[in-house]
């Protein structure tokens, strides 16, 4: 179990300023050993880019388009974090907090892979490509070890289970000739006696598999922290930072406060900030610092030049997300996709269909889902033109019902988010470089928590550990 709580109890006054979820889950832990904690948030709500749009949610980026969300009842999007490895500790706070979770499908073979960019004609699906993709190299490498290509690196014993295990990984027969394979699916399924079903179509060549691009895809689900089974809240990401905020106390939170200053004395803190245009000050023994790094190399403070290097050192990336909701769930309907995501060369990236409603009326898709320079293209666009765009390149992959379907749209962009600024950062070498050790200790009586400070930059895992760390530090100060 990935369960925490410090050892004993304390009392100390703490001023938490930022309400995402570092600094959330570092005023729940003090808060369980007894400290008093104020939390300072600058938006209107808790969570930071743990952001759940809803119908009437609203919103205005730093180009000045506001948008408000007209999701019909019990649709969503969730802007921000959007899945939940097993191994993440956001899953213990899951249970302790008791949000109910259920299955985030992040992979799925009837999804489709579209690389127009790369001449392809027509959308396969990601089963066939797969299909093709290691039947060849299955094919190649078999017919290489055939001729001897790897005498001089296994034994011909282990060439014979290699073999054995080509012939299978790439379903390719006794020839090693790769001629398709049912694996890549049906043009009419199989049924009953009499209909065994129409496989697809021909096979295209291994030039053609391999000049399309699609191999690139199938590593995703290699990586550590993408391999399902994947979660998610049952109803949105931000039951998360609702749980902790009701968990906290709502009285211990400030929202719309806008922090300033914040001055390390050699007894305590100060923080300065504003709020509904009044300036105040606050008072605390210790603060903890759960700001991003870019905007908190922003704002005033007196914790030393080292600190501030360290912090412009931080640079932000960019995401952006469209939320299409549509009348129909034509993709499930037509398409026989139940979740999971569509990858594309678009500058859209991928196609995220909703995990949750099942066979209910209406549902929303992500639209676009992508990072970098493709995200600022999107942002630079009027929250209309984001909608179009991302519509006609959906259409190549779906057809027209994605257009025609369309009940509305809600677009989002970490970089151009007021107080936030960024989706995720990177930190050259890693938070443990040099550069950021300033960060990973207190700079007086200030202690720094942030998914930025981990390995696992850009989860919601590293938020927590990172807050973990902090308080654990500033606890063992405090009992010492
Ligand atoms: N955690 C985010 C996501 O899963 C950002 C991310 C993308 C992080 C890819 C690592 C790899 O979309």
């Amino acid at each position: 179990r990935g369960d925490f709580t410090l050892k004993g109890k304390a009392a100390a006054e703490v001023v938490v300023v930022g309400g995402g979820i570092a600094g959330l889950a570092a005023a729940y832990e003090l808060g369980k050993a007894g400290y008093d904690c104020t939390v300072l948030e600058a938006r209107g709500r808790t969570g930071g880019r743990n952001f759940t749009v809803r119908g009437g949610d609203s919103t205005t980026d730093a180009y000045g388009n506001t948008q408000t969300a007209r999701f019909t009842d019990g649709q969503y999007m969730n802007a921000g974090p959007a899945r939940i490895p097993q191994w993440m500790v956001t899953l213990d706070y899951c249970r302790e907090l008791g949000v109910p979770i259920e299955v985030f499908t992040n992979v799925n073979a009837h999804a489709y892979i579209f690389n127009e960019k790369a001449g392809m004609k027509a959308p396969v699906r990601y089963r066939t490509a797969k299909a093709d993709v290691y039947g060849y190299v299955a094919e190649l490498l078999a017919k290489a070890t055939d001729k001897g290509a790897l005498d001089r690196q296994i034994t011909a014993e282990d060439q014979e289970r290699l073999l054995e295990f080509l012939k299978d990984f790439g379903d390719i027969g006794d020839t090693l000739d790769y001629t398709g394979s049912t694996r890549r699916g049906y043009r009419i399924d199989p049924a009953a006696a009499g209909a065994p079903g129409e496989e697809l179509g021909s096979v295209p060549s291994v030039s053609e598999v391999f000049a399309s691009g699609v191999g690139r895809y199938f590593s995703f689900e290699f990586e550590y922290d993408q391999a399902m089974l994947m979660f998610q809240p049952v109803g949105g990401m931000d039951r998360i930072p609702a749980a902790l905020t009701r968990a906290i106390g709502e009285r211990r939170i400030r929202t719309g406060a806008v922090v300033g200053d914040i001055t390390d004395t050699a007894h305590g803190v100060t923080v300065t900030y504003t709020q509904g245009g009044r300036t105040r000050t606050i008072d605390a023994d210790y603060c903890i610092a759960a700001l991003p790094p870019n905007i908190l190399a922003k704002t005033a403070h007196n914790l030393g030049p080292a600190v501030q290097a360290a912090l412009e050192a931080c640079k932000p990336s960019s995401a952006g997300k469209i939320g299409l909701e549509y009348r129909s769930r034509w993709w499930e309907t037509d398409h026989r996709i139940y979740g999971g995501i569509t990858e594309t060369d678009m500058d859209l990236a991928h196609i995220w269909y909703p995990s949750y409603g099942h066979h209910g009326e209406r549902g929303t898709l992500i639209g676009y889902y992508n990072y970098g320079a493709q995200a600022d293209a999107y942002a630079a666009l009027t929250p209309r033109e984001r909608e179009a765009r991302a519509v006609a390149q959906g259409v190549k992959i779906h057809g027209e019902k994605y257009r025609t379907e369309l009940a509305s749209s809600f677009s989002h962009h970490w970089r151009q988010t007021p107080h936030l600024e960024a989706a995720w950062h990177s930190l050259s070498g890693g938070p443990d470089a040099p550069a950021f050790a300033p960060l990973n200790q207190a700079a007086g009586r200030v202690y720094f928590a942030g998914d930025y400070l981990s390995h696992t930059d850009a989860w919601q895992h590293g938020a927590f550990t990172s807050a973990r760390k902090a308080v654990t530090a500033l606890h063992a100060r405090v009992l010492a």
